[in-house]
């Protein structure tokens, strides 16, 4: 039977063997949700990058910058990091290039695997079918923050093994203790996840209900892939 099994933080994805891997990279709060609601609206590819400069070097050729650091919108991008921000009519088949704190790191830190697919409560449902009809063993990629690990990716990779648990074999024990946290939250997955250090530091930043939004499970069914180095709908 094929394996899943879980990163908690892009610094400890170097245990982690990539090759022949299908990778799915989280970043629930808020950067893997903006990026399946973008293109669940229409937003044409989203480009994942590590640094601000680079970021902004991509408006003169057409691409939305957006992206925060610190959950703060960075000066000079054109949007943050807000998954309604997302859903803006003008962006429908607009490129976006993307950096954020984490998440497009993680993305970035992938790189080597066979796929990298990007996930979120926003389309748990359509990503796990994906992955009990695919081929590969698969490694959840969680974006964490700076370097630690996080209670709302960590519960995500839990949710996620829980819907494909009866197809995979779940390898180590951090998809155990993701699995376990899941199945001793998945009554109160929302007031979970709200305790977690950053809902708590974006709700500083008043994003009560991005936190809310990023939370709905399901509501899109598309599975966002990597593809020369743009996150698309595969067609
Ligand atoms: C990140 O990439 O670290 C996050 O998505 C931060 C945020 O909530 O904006």
């Amino acid at each position: 039977m094929r394996s899943i099994e879980v990163c908690f933080t892009p610094d400890l994805i170097r245990q982690h063997s990539l090759k022949e891997k299908t990778v799915v990279v989280v970043d629930i709060f808020r950067a893997t949700s903006c990026i399946v609601t973008g293109l669940a609206h229409g937003v044409k590819a989203i480009k994942p990058i590590a640094e601000i400069e680079e970021t902004l070097l991509h408006g003169p050729k057409g691409y939305v910058m957006a992206g925060e650091r610190g959950g703060v919108v960075v000066e000079g991008f054109d949007i943050g990091n807000s998954p309604f921000e997302y859903q803006q009519d003008y962006l429908a088949s607009r490129k976006v290039a993307i950096s954020t704190t984490n998440g497009s790191q993680a993305v970035l830190k992938s790189q080597g695997a066979s796929e990298i697919l990007v996930g979120a409560f926003l389309n748990l449902e359509a990503l796990a079918m994906y992955l009990v009809e695919s081929k590969r063993d698969i490694l959840i990629h969680c974006a964490g923050w700076k370097g630690t690990p996080n209670l709302e990716d960590s519960l995500f990779a839990g949710a996620l093994i829980d819907e494909v648990a009866e197809s995979l074999t779940i390898s180590g024990d951090s998809a155990l203790i993701a699995h376990q946290l899941f199945i001793s939250a998945h009554e109160n997955l929302l007031a979970t996840a709200l305790k977690s250090s950053h809902a708590e530091r974006l709700k500083n930043f008043g994003t009560e209900q991005d936190l809310v939004f990023c939370m709905e499970e399901s509501k899109y069914a598309i599975v966002p892939k990597l593809i020369e180095g743009e996150l698309v709908i595969p067609t």
